[in-house]
């Protein structure tokens, strides 16, 4: 076993250090008050790779491993979640699924233009009944012999205003249920794709978030994803990947206020000193520092197992778990540790307090990953049975 990051990953976190510094954090209270996409700031994203990073190059992609994607993910989370989503949707749910799961043609159709930026896209599964429930699909792609009719709404569709490229996930046959389920690749300037209302959120502002109607939506049998009723399980598994790059979006949450937390406490002083030399502050930081350690170590591990071809299902979901909980927990205690001044907008850790929220959740609440660990307890993944009743 050994710790240490390639140089490759160093320099990875290294470049999108200084890429947040210099163009992320100039304009971010602003982008976050006004709801103003960063649209900006993302085509720079495409330039500098951090859209596609894990496609092969021989698609416009990074070709690299999902270390480097989550040293990224957490290091442009510190300072901007709202750029930070963007791009884990990009790279974990669509350009990955695609090039997991999908066909010669469709990588090399939409690969390089995604990689690269040219092209964001969004991944449609939530509908205004069937979040968690995700088998409770009712948006329905009609087979229509050469083509699918897709017609039905999706919710919560991050991108969903600035996206040229969807994953809808519809019900074909119904009678099937899960195994009915198709996922789609939509192209959104297809006759019937209509962008609704965009939502006002807690935190992730300057992010796009829509709802989105199909309304007899012509979708060539060419841009399914796999064979016919695969669909759901496509979503499982590139939900499972997209849980570890919002780990890591929770990881860079919690590092973000943590680096403030320990500037702000060396700088301010009270009662004589500096506040980090006050026990309370001084052990509020030492908790801090520990349990962002402890979610590091669950995050880069799942994006290991999923380098290593191993299956990483329980643990992107602990990783999932943990991290998000430590970011709400430690955005929290971050504003308490500024006092008065964590309360106002200038000093970033009340945003990333309202940022770290949506971890919990977004690509599965924080008891969706609840289940899916119990499950892996109860069918013997995660359980080695020591105490067999010869025991007793
Ligand atoms: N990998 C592969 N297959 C999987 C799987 C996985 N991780 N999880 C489930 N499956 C398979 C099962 O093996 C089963 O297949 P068989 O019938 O062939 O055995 C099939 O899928 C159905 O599985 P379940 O019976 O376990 O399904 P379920 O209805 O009980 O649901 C669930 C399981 C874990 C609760 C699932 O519905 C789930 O993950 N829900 C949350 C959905 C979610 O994350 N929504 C977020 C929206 S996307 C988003 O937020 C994007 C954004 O814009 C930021």
């Amino acid at each position: 076993m050994q710790f240490e990051l390639t140089e490759e990953q160093i320099s990875v976190k290294e470049a999108a250090r200084d890429f947040t510094q210099s163009e992320l954090l100039p304009g971010v209270i602003e982008r976050d008050r006004e709801m103003k996409h960063p649209t900006e700031q993302v085509r720079k994203m495409g330039e500098m790779g951090f859209l596609g990073m894990m496609v092969s190059p021989e698609y416009g992609g990074g070709g690299m491993d999902t270390i480097s994607y989550v040293l990224a993910m957490e290091e442009i989370s510190k300072v901007d979640s709202s750029c930070s989503v963007i791009m884990s949707v990009n790279n974990s749910l669509v350009c990955w699924g695609i090039e997991e799961y999908g066909n010669e043609e469709q990588k090399s159709k939409y690969l390089p233009r995604l990689a690269s930026g040219e092209w964001i896209g969004s991944f449609c599964l939530s509908e205004p009944e069937a979040g968690s429930d995700a088998t409770s699909q009712r948006t329905t792609a009609v087979d229509m012999g050469d083509h699918y009719l897709v017609n039905g709404t999706k919710n919560w569709i991050t991108n969903g205003g600035k996206s040229s490229l969807h994953i809808v996930i519809a019900q074909t046959h119904h009678e099937l249920g899960h195994k009915g389920i198709n996922a789609l690749l939509v192209e959104t300037s297809w006759p019937g794709v209509t962008i609704g209302a965009k939502e006002d959120k807690l935190g992730i502002r300057a992010s796009d978030t829509h709802t989105i109607m199909y309304n007899d939506v012509k979708v060539p049998k060419a841009n399914r994803i796999g064979e016919d009723g695969f669909g759901f399980k496509f979503a499982m598994k590139v939900l499972s990947g997209g849980r570890i790059g919002i780990a890591a979006q929770a990881l860079g949450i919690a590092a973000g206020a943590y680096e403030l937390a320990v500037r702000y406490s060396k700088e301010r002083e009270a009662f004589g000193k500096p506040i980090s030399q006050h026990q309370a502050i001084a052990f509020k930081l030492a908790d801090m520092a520990t349990e962002i350690e402890a979610a590091r170590l669950l995050v880069y591990r799942a994006a290991w197992l999923k380098d290593q071809g191993m299956d990483y299902t329980s643990a992107a979901a602990m990783a999932k778990l943990f991290a998000s909980e430590v970011a709400m927990r430690h955005t929290v205690e971050a504003v308490q540790v500024h006092g008065g001044y964590g309360y106002v907008k200038e000093y970033h850790v009340e945003r990333l307090m309202r940022d770290a929220k949506i971890t919990q959740i977004y690509e599965g609440t924080s008891e969706i990953q609840r289940v899916v660990i119990s499950r892996n307890i109860l069918n013997g993944q995660l359980y080695e049975p020591l105490w067999t009743t010869e025991h007793a």
